[in-house]
Order: structure tokens, then C-alpha cells, then sequence
């Protein structure tokens, strides 16, 4: 089974989310690939869509760890519910560098939806400092205090900061060693994430220890990101020889 997530951030409005997601759902229902891809799509809050699609699952890109109250700006777990999400993105790099996140506060934020059963993408990545300096397992291990790494539902997307939006995704050989680590105690599929497009998607998707993609701005045309869940296909075909 592999992952294919779409996180559109702060694009798309909701008609376009709407005709986006139609399109998606429909591609997905037509593919060979029923059964063996599971496709998320993260929309920006101000487009929520219920998610009451047969193929693609809509989950949020951010909430507070609140059923609801005095937040202003946030969106709380019965927001969620109304749409019947129940699925969530926890821990993004933009949301821990832009936003100012903790790790004490996305710790709160995994339990929080973690005992509210969600599914939970919980995202890691260092920046290039920590990579040039060679610490980057010490700090992918500091991205998972207080959080419950046997949690049933948790999936984890290892997206190294510095191949975030620049066009310039980690080499094969860092994704292979990255996430041969995160096997080494994560027993949970592991996405990569950061510039994955629909030219080298296929060769991330065939390394050992890769269970999926989540793909920012390739994502954001629907029929990129449908070229990223086909090339899954020729990985597999590639497998099979
Ligand atoms: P990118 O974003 O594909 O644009 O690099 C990935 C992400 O932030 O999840």
C-alpha cells in the first residue's frame, strides 16, 4: 500500500479545492491502483471539504488541540468533526519555523488528536545547518519527544527543510539512509517529503524504507499529482522484474 499526500497549504480556493478533489477522486476510481494507494489531500482551512469521498480522504492541515473556545484564528475538533475529518498534519516545519510551534506544544497537539482516534501525519526535518553539521539522526530523534511513536494510527513524512519548496529534493542516497534510520525504530510508514514532483517521484517511491509521498507545490495541479500516484505503477512494474 503506498501513500500519496497532498498538502496545498495557503492555495486553492474552495471551488478550486472542489473541482480538484471531483477530478482526483475520479482519477483514482478509474485506476488500477484501487486497493493498493491510499490519497490524501490537506486543503487550506478556508476550504474544508467534507470528507465524504469514496477514495480520497480530506484531512486538516493544522487545528488547535481543543474541542473549541476563546482561540481566535484557530480551528478546534468540533470544526473538524462537522466535516467528518479525521485526519490531520502534525508537526510541519512551516508550522514549527513560521509559526513558532514547540515541540512541548506539537507533543500536546499528537496526544490530543491521537486520543481523538485521528490519523496522524506527524512530520520531521532538519534544516540544512543540522545536516552540514552531521547531526541529523540526534535531531530527527528530538522531533519525537513526547510523542507515542507505537500510536496506531501514525504515519510519519521525514521532509528534510532545506528540500522544502526550493526544487531541490534530498539525494536518493540521504532519503535511504533517513528513513533506514526512522525504520530502525519507527515500525510505521514512512513518507518522504520536499520537492517531490512527478519526474522523481517514481525513484523515491522504489527505495527500500519509502511508503508513500507528500508533495506541497506538485500537488497543487491535479494532473501533476495524479502523475505522481501512476508513477507508483511503473515502480511497481520495475519491482516485479
Ligand atoms: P514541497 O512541499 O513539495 O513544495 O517541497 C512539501 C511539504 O511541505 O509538505
Amino acid at each position: 500500500m503506498a501513500i500519496f499526500a497532498a498538502n496545498f497549504k495557503c492555495n486553492l480556493t474552495r471551488a478550486q479545492t472542489k473541482a480538484y478533489i471531483e477530478g482526483l477522486e475520479s482519477y483514482v476510481s478509474r485506476t488500477q491502483s484501487v486497493g493498493k494507494r491510499e490519497v490524501f489531500v490537506f486543503p487550506n482551512q478556508a476550504a474544508l471539504l467534507e470528507n465524504t469521498y469514496g477514495f480520497v480522504r480530506v484531512g486538516a492541515q493544522n487545528a488547535h488541540c481543543v474541542e473549541n473556545g476563546g482561540f481566535t484564528g484557530e480551528i478546534g475538533a468540533q470544526q473538524l468533526r462537522e466535516f467528518g475529518i479525521d485526519s490531520i498534519l502534525i508537526g510541519h516545519s512551516e508550522r514549527r519555523t513560521i509559526f513558532g510551534e514547540s515541540q512541548e506544544y506539537i507533543a500536546q497537539k499528537f496526544a490530543y488528536f491521537a486520543k481523538a482516534g485521528f490519523r496522524i501525519i506527524y512530520c520531521i526535518g532538519e534544516d540544512l545547518a543540522v545536516r552540514q553539521n552531521g547531526s541529523v539522526e540526534e535531531f530527527l530523534r528530538s522531533e519525537f519527544r513526547g510523542i507515542d511513536t507505537k500510536y496506531e494510527n501514525l504515519i510519519v513524512a521525514y521532509e528534510p527543510i532545506w528540500a522544502i519548496g526550493t526544487g531541490v529534493s534530498a539525494s536518493l542516497e540521504d532519503i535511504e539512509h533517513t528513513h533506514k534510520f526512522l525504520r530502525s525504530f519507527l515500525d510505521v510508514p514512512l513518507l518522504y517529503g520536499g520537492s517531490v514532483n512527478e519526474t522523481n517521484a517514481g525513484e523515491i517511491l522504489y527505495l527500500a524504507n519509502v511508503d508513500g509521498v507528500l508533495v506541497g507545490s506538485a500537488s497543487l495541479e491535479l494532473t501533476r499529482f495524479c502523475e505522481i500516484i501512476e508513477s507508483k505503477a511503473t515502480s511497481d512494474t520495475a519491482e516485479s522484474k
